[in-house]
């Protein structure tokens, strides 16, 4: 049971608390590209002294020449990049330190030099391992699903040549053919594919008419789009599967389990518990702990897969999508 990227696991304090109650590794807040980019222009806007001169300097240089612009601003962003980066870098060996589970980084980049800068300085601060969070809308009508695709093997190629420590892939579903391209994915020599990422999604306020975003967490209901895929592609695959999405409570853990998941990562059930406590996570492991006892199950081995779509004699429980007759007298 992982602890999964998120503002859950941004501090060395809540990493503690999260290793203390039980969780079997730990993913960390993704350090975004986007981010560094809202960190040098936050730099540009601070009144420290310090700042200040910098600011000076650089609007110095800025009314110029808009060639004299790109450069002072490429110097910033670089600043601020690398400022960014030691802190996560801290982040990483200081839970090393404080913390006996597994500490797995995460990194969201938009540029081919910082995917491979990134995870070569995270593989340096003692990472056990490193996950790329890729979530790519593919919403370009120029673009045709392969050209979409491409980015996803281009990037783990990339990563790889420059670090030996696992590399997991987690990604949205958002994809022409999700089975052929994850089975293509896991030979690409990652450990693990993370399914899926929960996107920031739009909403509309029809009362202000404008759009705004809708709900931040999961609520406990949303776990079967994952669980189908996860029990579709289980024993497929060539690398692990952690399930991500809506896994709040051990029934839900089991089902990801039988479905053939590796990991379960969870996250919005401790936003949604008790403001943040991590509490619940005993409750959730006694509760599997309990379920295995009642099924003579002495490892979690005894039982993961087994009702994957591999091991299951009608396997068309996971295909189906029309509801067909199952719901045809429902009126
Ligand atoms: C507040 C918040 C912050 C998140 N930040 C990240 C992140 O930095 N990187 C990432 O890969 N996923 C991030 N996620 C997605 C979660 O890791 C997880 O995949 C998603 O929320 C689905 O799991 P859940 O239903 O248990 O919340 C975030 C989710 C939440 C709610």
């Amino acid at each position: 049971m992982i602890v999964g990227s998120s503002g859950l696991t941004s501090s060395v304090e809540k990493l503690k608390t999260i290793a203390l109650m039980g969780a079997g590794a730990v993913v960390l807040k993704s350090i975004f590209e986007e981010q560094i980019k809202f960190e040098a222009d936050k730099f540009m806007q601070s009144d420290n002294a310090e700042m200040k001169s910098w600011q000076e300097a650089f609007q110095g240089i800025v009314s110029k020449t808009e060639f004299y612009y790109d450069e002072a601003l490429e110097y910033l962003t670089s600043y601020a990049k690398e400022h960014t980066l030691n802190q996560y870098l801290s982040l990483i060996s200081d839970a090393k330190k404080a913390i006996d589970i597994p500490v797995i980084a995460s990194i969201n980049c938009s540029t081919q030099y910082d995917w491979q800068y990134f995870a070569k300085r995270i593989q340096e601060a003692g990472s056990d391992a490193l996950e790329l969070n890729v979530y790519l809308l593919p919403s370009d009508f120029e673009k045709n699903g392969d050209e979409n695709e491409k980015v996803y093997f281009d990037i783990i190629q990339e990563v790889r040549k420059f670090v030996t420590i696992p590399v997991s892939l987690k990604i949205g579903y958002y994809f022409s053919s999700l089975a052929q391209t994850t089975l293509k994915l896991s030979e690409t020599g990652i450990a693990g594919l993370t399914l899926f990422n929960r996107p920031y999604n739009p909403d509309i306020d029809i009362s202000n008419l404008q759009i705004n975003s809708s709900n931040m967490f999961s609520n406990d209901t949303e776990y079967s789009h994952t669980l189908r895929w996860v029990a579709l592609l289980s024993g497929k695959l060539k690398c692990d599967i952690a399930a991500s999405t809506g896994i709040h409570n051990h029934e839900t853990v089991i089902k990801q389990l039988l479905a053939g998941a590796d990991a379960v990562h969870l996250v919005s059930v401790f936003y949604k518990h008790h403001l943040h406590h991590f509490d619940i996570l005993p409750e959730i492991i006694k509760g599997l702990e309990s379920w295995m006892i009642q099924h003579n199950y002495n490892s979690i081995s005894d039982f993961k897969g087994l009702l994957s779509r591999k091991n299951v004699h009608n396997p068309a429980s996971y295909e189906r999508v029309q509801f067909l007759r199952l719901f045809s007298n429902i009126e």
